[in-house]
């Protein structure tokens, strides 16, 4: 049965990189709860699909593209495709992210580490930098980093230091954008029961983890605080602590 968005953020355009699952997917969800537009980015086509369709219930305006955050041409692909349809994008949400398996740095290979920073360094700098001329004053930046950048452990090189180099990225994003009345957020959450474990640390205890929805309603909550008490940084963990 179709929902009536409850209208926070209607008339409002989201754009989510990784949004076909997890986070992404659970922060496309909390924003069309709220009358979000959204434009939807992802590599796996048919998994795009089956969100846009469990999506559609909440009947705001859906898009989606086939877009890798590692490919400049395919960011701008992306672009080219969102500025047909929309002249202006309110929020941008840098999700898309990737965790090698865990392994101590003398076996880290080249390509794990470069695939990761790739992903979750260099793709937020590019998406980010395609997606400013379309954003005014009043929009929001969420940048999703991990506690990782608080807290690190043994085997987790590639994924910690991707994520220190993007909030070290975040910081100064938020300054340079600051006369713009453009607010950057940067999204810590705690271990969440969603894929990424699969690769990170397939035997971790996910009964102990955070629902992928309940960090996302807690992000629109922040994304949605008055503009004149900015929420620069949201740490989100499991009752438990760290894992
Ligand atoms: N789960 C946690 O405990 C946790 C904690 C802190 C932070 N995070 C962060 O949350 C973000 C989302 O992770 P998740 O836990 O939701 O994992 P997930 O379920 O594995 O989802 C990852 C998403 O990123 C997309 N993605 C991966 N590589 C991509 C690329 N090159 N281009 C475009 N999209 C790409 C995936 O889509 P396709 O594979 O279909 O492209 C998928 O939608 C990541 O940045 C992660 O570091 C997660």
């Amino acid at each position: 049965m179709p929902r009536t968005p409850s209208g926070r953020l209607t008339g409002k355009v989201a754009l989510v990189t990784g949004a076909s699952r997890g986070l992404g997917y659970a922060t496309a969800e909390a924003l069309a709860a709220e009358g979000c537009s959204l434009w939807l980015a992802g590599r796996d086509t048919a998994l795009l699909g089956h969100a846009l369709s469990d999506l559609s219930k909440y009947n705001v305006s859906l898009f989606a593209s086939e877009c890798d955050v590692r490919e400049p041409e395919s960011i701008a692909r992306m672009f080219l495709d969102f500025r047909r349809k929309h002249k202006r994008l309110d929020i941008l949400v840098n999700n898309a992210g990737i965790a090698p398996r865990s392994t101590l740095i003398a076996k880290v290979t080249l390509e794990d580490w470069f695939n990761t920073i790739a992903t979750n360094l260099s793709g937020p700098f590019l998406v980010t930098q395609a997606a400013l001329p379309l954003m005014k004053s009043g929009g929001v930046i969420v940048n999703n980093l991990s506690v990782a950048t608080r807290q690190v452990f043994a085997g987790t090189s590639a994924y910690s230091a991707s994520k220190s180099g993007l909030l070290a990225f975040t910081n100064v994003l938020r300054e340079e954008l600051r006369p713009k009345k453009i607010r950057v957020l940067a999204l810590q959450p705690g271990a969440t029961d969603t894929d990424i474990w699969d690769t990170f640390w397939p035997d971790a205890p996910r009964q102990k983890m955070m629902k992928p929805e309940s960090v996302a309603r807690a992000l629109v909550n922040a994304i949605l605080t008055p503009a004149d008490a900015a929420v620069d940084e949201l740490v989100l963990n499991p009752p438990g602590g760290a894992l």
